[in-house]
């Protein structure tokens, strides 16, 4: 049997998407399998959820400097990935901008989920933005991660409407339904090793 790719997630808070991704990599045949879960919050829901369901799970204090994160820490991280012999990064509500060795050592390994079209909306609270803009169209992007923040070529999106009786909760639910499918869908391309970037365009091979 082919050996699955071994993947990391990174999560803040709540973890449906990890939970998603987890999800899918319990599926037969899908080619990817998380070996770690790092949340540098102890109270994250996505710890409970790796702890109950046997995913191996480290928390790491990544300095007090919200949405950042400290030089060691992302040694530290680095170092638990490269031991587990960890090919992908994704990083699904981690609420840090990456930085130092891991994001150096995983350079086009490493993906992130936002809840917003790309390029429009980048940053936090993307749903917000794209409701107070008046956008009739927002969604979800899944892209590799560069030094930028919410730069990096763009591997799958999924778009939904807002509609006119939208509030923030109600457009983020109807954005996070479609996260949960885009995000297992880009695991399973890149680890199944039909992804190639040309520049800034993400090109898919067929199967
Ligand atoms: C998701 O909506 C994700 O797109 C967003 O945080 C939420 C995490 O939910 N990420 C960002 O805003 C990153 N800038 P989850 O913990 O249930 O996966």
């Amino acid at each position: 049997m082919k050996e699955r790719m071994k993947i990391a997630v990174l999560a803040s808070g709540r973890g449906s998407n990890f939970m998603a991704l987890a999800g899918a990599c319990r599926e037969e045949g899908y080619p990817a399998e998380i070996a770690l879960l790092i949340s540098d919050n102890t109270e994250a829901g996505a710890l409970v959820f790796a702890r109950e369901t046997g995913i191996e799970s480290v928390v790491i204090d990544c300095g007090p400097k919200r949405g950042s994160m400290s030089l060691e820490s992302s040694e530290e991280m680095y170092r638990l990935c490269r031991k587990r012999r960890i090919e992908l990064v994704c990083l699904a509500g981690f609420m840090r901008i990456v930085k130092g060795r891991l994001l150096e050592e995983y350079a086009g390994r490493m993906l992130n989920i936002h809840p917003a079209l790309l390029p429009s909306f980048k940053g936090l609270h993307g749903q917000k933005q794209a409701l107070d803009y008046g956008v009739r169209y927002s969604g979800c992007t899944v892209h590799f991660v560069d030094t930028e923040i919410d730069t990096g070529p763009i591997l799958i999106q999924k778009v939904v409407p807002v509609m006119e009786d939208d509030s923030e909760d109600s457009l983020s639910e109807r954005i996070l339904a479609e996260e949960h499918k885009a995000y297992p869908e880009a695991v399973r391309l890149y680890a199944a090793g039909r992804l190639r970037i040309e520049g800034r365009r993400v090109l898919t091979s067929d199967e």
